[in-house]
C-alpha cells in the first residue's frame, strides 16, 4: 500500500518552515508534496506564511493584516531558525506557484475564512497552470463549498480538527478531493467513510513513528511530516513488513 508523505510547511524540521529552503529540501528529501500556508498583506499580496503575524519568522513585529508587502519584503523570515538561512524572505504566493509546480504537489492552506481570499487563491493556480498540480487545503466548508463551485476544476481539501456525525458526508457531497484529519479523531471507519465518498483522507498534527504508524494501520492515504525524509523511511518499512506477513501467512497455510 502506497501512502503519500506531504512535506508540511516544507521540510520544517529541518529548516525554517514555509520558505524556498524548507521546501527545496522537501524535494531533495524525495518529498513528492508540499504543504504551505497562505495569508494576505493588507494591500492585498497572498504571501506564504503560518502566522497572522510576522514575530515568529522574523526579527520584526505586527499583524500582517496591517503590513503592507512593502514592509514585509525584505524581512529575513530564516535567521530564527539558524544563520545560514538569513537569506530566506517571506514567499509570494505566486512566485511559490510558478517555482514548484513542475516539481510536486502543493498543498495550499488558505488561512481566511473569506471567500474572496480563496478565490483569488484559485486565480493565482488557475493563472500559474498548477490547477493539477495544486489543492486548496481549508478549514471552512462554507469557503470550500464556493471554490468548488466557482472553479470545479480545483481541487480542494477540508481540514477538520473534530467532526460533527455529517463532516464526511457534507466534504463528499461538495464533491471535496480530500479530508485532512487530526491524529486525535482518526479512526479505519473514517478512512473508509472518506473512500466511500470518493475523498483521500490524509491526517497531520504529529511528526514521529507514533502517530504515522496509525495513518497506516488505518489505511490513510497519506500523512503530513515536519520530517519527511523520515516519514518516508518509515512508511517504506511498514509496507516491507506488511507484505512480509502476508507472505509468511500464506506460507503457513501451505
Ligand atoms: O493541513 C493541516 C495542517 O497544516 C493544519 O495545521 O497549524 O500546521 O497549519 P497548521
Ligand atoms: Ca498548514
Amino acid at each position: 500500500m502506497h501512502i503519500t508523505v506531504i512535506a508540511h510547511r516544507g521540510a520544517s524540521a529541518y529548516t525554517p518552515e514555509n520558505t524556498f529552503a524548507a521546501f527545496d529540501r522537501a524535494i531533495a528529501m524525495h518529498a513528492t508534496d508540499i504543504e504551505f500556508d497562505v495569508r494576505t498583506t493588507k494591500d492585498g499580496y497572498p504571501i506564504v506564511l503560518h502566522d497572522d503575524n510576522v514575530e515568529w519568522v522574523t526579527n520584526s513585529h505586527g499583524m500582517i493584516e496591517d503590513l503592507r508587502y512593502e514592509d514585509i519584503k525584505d524581512l529575513d523570515a530564516g535567521s530564527w531558525y539558524g544563520g545560514a538561512f538569513k537569506n530566506e524572505r517571506i514567499p509570494l504566493l505566486h512566485e511559490t506557484i510558478n517555482k514548484y509546480a513542475d516539481r510536486c504537489r502543493m498543498h495550499i492552506e488558505v488561512k481566511s475564512a473569506d471567500t474572496a481570499v480563496t478565490a483569488e487563491v484559485a486565480s493565482l493556480i488557475h493563472k500559474g497552470g498548477a490547477e493539477r498540480s495544486s489543492v486548496i487545503n481549508t478549514f471552512w466548508i462554507d469557503v470550500a463549498r464556493y471554490v468548488r463551485r466557482r472553479q470545479p476544476n480545483m481541487s480542494v481539501a477540508l481540514n477538520l480538527n473534530e467532526l460533527t456525525p455529517t463532516s464526511i458526508t457534507d466534504a463528499s457531497s461538495i464533491t471535496l478531493a480530500g479530508i485532512n484529519l487530526n491524529y486525535s479523531l482518526l479512526t479505519a471507519d473514517l478512512v473508509k467513510q472518506a473512500h466511500m465518498g470518493k475523498m483521500k483522507l490524509m491526517c497531520w498534527g504529529g511528526d514521529s513513528p507514533r502517530f504515522w504508524r496509525k495513518g497506516f494501520l488505518t489505511g490513510a492515504d497519506g500523512v503530513f511530516a515536519d520530517s519527511p525524509d523520515k516519514a518516508i523511511f518509515y512508511m517504506e518499512y511498514l509496507a516491507r513488513e506488511s507484505e512480509k506477513a502476508s507472505s509468511d501467512a500464506l506460507w503457513k497455510k501451505k
